[in-house]
């Protein structure tokens, strides 16, 4: 019992066939569906890398949205726009996400599926490197974001939870993804900069008061990572 529970081998044959079986049995709306089939499948066409959140995943995003009842959400690595159109799907009609992605060709994919989710007015997709593309909006000084999600080079992960904190709303949710990277963020003297970058951000929320965060770990299609949730207080 207790040797196949921990079984590694099992544990990831099964958490395929646990994400396809909620897939099948919670995942019921079916115009966001199609949109989402249809940005993977364009994406995928177009040469985009398979590393978007998983579709549990992305209604976890989703639902963290509708609970909080978010206006404003910054998105930090766009890709083909998959997490961004599970996020944006939950904005009401006065909503407004923001994603930032370095790579045109990605963005440009993005801003297709983003269009044929009938979501392109809800989301502004800035092409750049992420750092400079928030000192524009600081400098522009753009409204406060109660949500953002944390998804690109893992190596500025830090330096993208100090701009949130400095963006955001009082009681804001900050996410960061792929914060467990199959356990090797434990290792502390890990060479890779992602992980160093990973461990940054776990650093700098516990040298702030005014921040509280947990992580809960996943398996399923993505493999073993998990998120980070933040929480803005006074
Ligand atoms: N959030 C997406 C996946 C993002 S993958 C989803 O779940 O659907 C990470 C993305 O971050 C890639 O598209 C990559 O091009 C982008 N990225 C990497 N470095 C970046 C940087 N410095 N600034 C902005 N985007 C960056
Ligand atoms: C990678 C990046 C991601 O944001 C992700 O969710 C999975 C994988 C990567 O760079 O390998
Ligand atoms: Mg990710």
């Amino acid at each position: 019992m207790l040797a196949s529970l921990f079984n590694r081998r099992s544990v990831q044959t099964k958490s395929l066939a646990v994400d396809a079986y909620y897939e099948q049995t919670l995942l019921n709306d079916v115009a966001l569906s199609e949109a989402l089939t249809h940005a993977h499948k364009h994406s995928r066409d177009n040469g985009l890398p398979n590393i978007a959140v998983s579709p549990l995943q992305g209604k976890f995003l989703q639902q963290l949205v509708q609970i909080s009842g978010t206006e404003r959400i910054l998105e930090v690595g766009t890709l083909g726009g998959y997490s961004a159109i599970w996020l944006a799907s939950a904005l009401p009609a006065s909503g407004k996400l923001i994603t930032l992605e370095i790579d045109p060709d990605s963005a440009n994919v993005a801003k297709e599926n983003l269009a044929h989710a009938n979501l392109s007015d809800k989301v502004d997709v800035i092409i750049g490197a992420a750092l400079e593309s928030l000192a524009t909006l600081k400098a522009e000084s753009v409204p406060p974001f109660d949500f953002v999600f944390i998804d690109a080079d893992k190596v500025n992960n830090a330096n993208y939870l100090q701009h949130a904190c400095d963006m955001t709303s009082a009681n804001a949710i900050i996410i960061v993804d792929n914060v467990v990277r199959g356990g090797e963020v434990t290792n502390a003297e890990s060479t890779d900069e992602s992980i160093i970058g990973t461990r940054a951000v776990a650093d700098y929320v516990s040298k702030h008061e005014n921040l509280s965060a947990t992580v809960l770990q996943t398996v399923g299609n993505k493999g073993y990572d998990g998120f980070m949730l933040i929480r803005k207080h006074a």
